[in-house]
């Protein structure tokens, strides 16, 4: 997995967002056991509940395919701040892709890695139902 072209293409992946109602544009890059790349951007609704990040369309696209496995996830935005996934995507994260590595990436391409059990900790999940 190489780290720096994956922040890159991160980055370039903002320009694909449909955010005409905030103009924050974010990309996220979720990266398979097997290298494998799902892209997703976040796409907003006028009806603005509707909207969905892109981290969690990269996830869907994924599990709609059958993957099950995966290694990083990638997200960058338009902030000057290192780009914190929202609870929502978190949950949806844990449940579908584990405690894979977050790569939080700022629009200057400055990033922080973290897993996602300390995004998450204590996390509900399957485990306790
Ligand atoms: N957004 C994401 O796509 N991912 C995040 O982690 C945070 C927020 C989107 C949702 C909305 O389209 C815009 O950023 C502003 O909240």
């Amino acid at each position: 997995m190489d780290t720096k072209a994956l922040i890159q293409e991160t980055l370039d992946l903002r320009q694909k967002a449909y955010a005409i109602y905030s103009n924050f544009h974010v990309g996220a890059i979720l990266v398979t056991e097997d290298d494998q790349k799902y892209k997703g951007v976040n796409i907003e609704i006028s009806s603005y509940g509707l909207t969905i990040c892109a981290e969690r369309l990269a996830v869907f696209k994924a599990r709609a395919d059958g993957i099950e496995k995966f290694k990083a996830i990638f997200i960058a935005s338009d902030s000057e701040k290192i780009t914190s996934p929202c609870g929502a995507c978190r949950q949806v994260l844990w449940e579908l892709a584990g405690d894979i590595d977050v790569f939080m990436i700022n629009r200057h391409g400055e990033y922080k890695k973290m897993k996602m059990s300390q995004l998450l900790p204590v996390g509900f999940d399957r485990s306790f139902l």
